[in-house]
């Protein structure tokens, strides 16, 4: 049977499809790139202007109380904390997920005085191992970085934090997180891992793995918007001895005393900084309820179902690429990455036709699959135009537009 035959025989089973209706997938796109930024939920627009002309507009100041601005940090964190395995008063949807990672790189270093050693694996996401630079600058961390099949000996007794990303941005390939968590604490570190690339697709367990702490992103399979808050993890067993560095006002036990003494807020709330931004939240919490309310069991099933059906498409039409991603679906995120000298190229050629993947230097086509408003017909057909770019050549029209633009 023709992939595009079969994938309409899933499409009518998939308990799923209903919700492709409450994004805007704009007419004439396949998006394969909802784990760079997630598709706009079609509740988010109205959600926006009700805070912004009833809330802001009619409310003021008044609404900080009335509109429950005030908690909104702490009452979305509580919304993720079921999709990541944390308990409600375990996560806080704060800052960017680069300020997350420093305020709890920091706070692990000062829990473990006498090591210096953040470790981490080359290749990580940038900003992760480039937060540790600035640690490093200091005088507070040394980076160390291991293959990943290299990791568990790297745990040295001078290492304070192991530092990793569960589903790798570039291959989607996963790491165990329970495993690492138990290995890095034998060794007397902590761990602190960045589900940017799992939450709102893959199940992650993090109380039954005794994880330390985590970050993540509000704007990929979260469907926050461009920008939208991060979040941050702390086991509750730390929350009360944490000392993040970025001791703001939001994260006092009691801002509106305004003592010229900082107090840490007793739980995670201490994680906040400055004034939260509550337009931002205001959108990360309609994909948040979304997400939350499609659940992550049948979202991580779906997203498995449709790498595996790509892959088998793409094999119906013999594809000659480079799977860099683990094959089996089991050990990776909700991406496919292929390698190709020229993807940057094939990568234009497919947007040209309305596919939107993306591209990883130097050599990785990116496709993504955002389990919640992606059908199997966009399999089939991205696979067929991917085929056809290959097949005739469009990818090398594209390259010689590139080195005319250049020259
Ligand atoms: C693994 C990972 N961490 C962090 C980030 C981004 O962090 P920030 O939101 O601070 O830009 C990304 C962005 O793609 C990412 O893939």
């Amino acid at each position: 049977m023709i992939p595009e035959a079969r994938a309409a025989e899933f499409d009518a089973a998939d308990p799923l499809a209903a919700y492709r209706e409450r994004f805007t997938i704009p007419a004439g796109v396949i998006y394969l790139d909802g784990n760079s930024l997630g598709a706009l939920p079609k509740a988010t627009p109205a959600a926006l202007a009700r805070v912004v002309e009833s809330e802001w507009g009619e409310g003021l100041i008044r609404s900080w109380n009335s509109a429950r601005w005030f908690d909104m940090a702490s009452r979305i964190g509580a919304k993720i904390a079921p999709l990541i395995g944390a308990r409600p008063n375990e996560v806080i949807a704060c800052d960017s997920t680069s300020v997350n990672l420093f305020k709890l790189i920091a706070a692990a270093l000062h829990m473990r005085p006498g090591r210096k050693v953040v470790l981490s694996e080359p290749g990580n996401f940038p900003t992760d191992l480039y937060m540790i630079a600035g640690l490093e600058a200091q005088g507070l961390a040394t980076r160390r970085l291991a293959e990943r099949e290299r990791l568990a000996e790297a745990l040295g007794g001078d290492v304070a934090l192991l530092m990793l990303t569960h589903a790798h941005y570039k291959t989607g390939a996963l790491h165990d997180i329970a495993a690492l968590t138990r290995a890095a604490h034998e060794a007397g570190a902590l761990v602190l891992w960045d589900l940017s690339h799992s939450t709102g697709a893959l199940p992650v367990d993090l109380d039954a793995a005794g994880a330390d702490f985590a970050v993540g992103c509000g704007y990929k399979y979260l469907c926050g918007g461009p920008g939208a808050p991060a979040f941050a993890f702390v086991a509750e067993r730390h929350q009360a001895a944490l000392q993040q560095p970025l001791t703001g006002w939001f994260g006092h036990a009691a801002p509106f005393a305004f003592s010229d003494d900082y107090a840490g807020a007793p739980g995670i709330e201490r994680l906040q900084c400055g004034t939260p931004p509550v337009l931002g939240l205001a959108a990360l919490e309609v994909g948040v309820d979304l997400i939350a309310a499609i659940g992550i069991a049948r979202l991580y099933a779906k997203s498995q179902a449709l790498s595996e059906f790509f892959l088998e498409s793409l094999m119906a039409h013999d594809v000659p690429l480079e799977l860099v991603s683990p094959p089996r679906a089991a050990e990776r995120g909700s991406q496919l990455s292929f390698r190709h000298a020229h993807a940057y190229a094939i990568c234009q050629a497919l947007i040209a036709r309305g596919v939107i993947g993306d591209f990883r230097a130097p050599d990785v086509l990116r496709l993504g699959f955002a389990p919640a408003y992606l059908s199997f017909t966009d399999m089939a057909a991205a696979a067929r135009h991917l085929a056809e770019v290959l097949a005739s050549g469009e990818w090398q029209r594209e390259a010689f537009n590139q080195r005319a633009a250049v020259t």
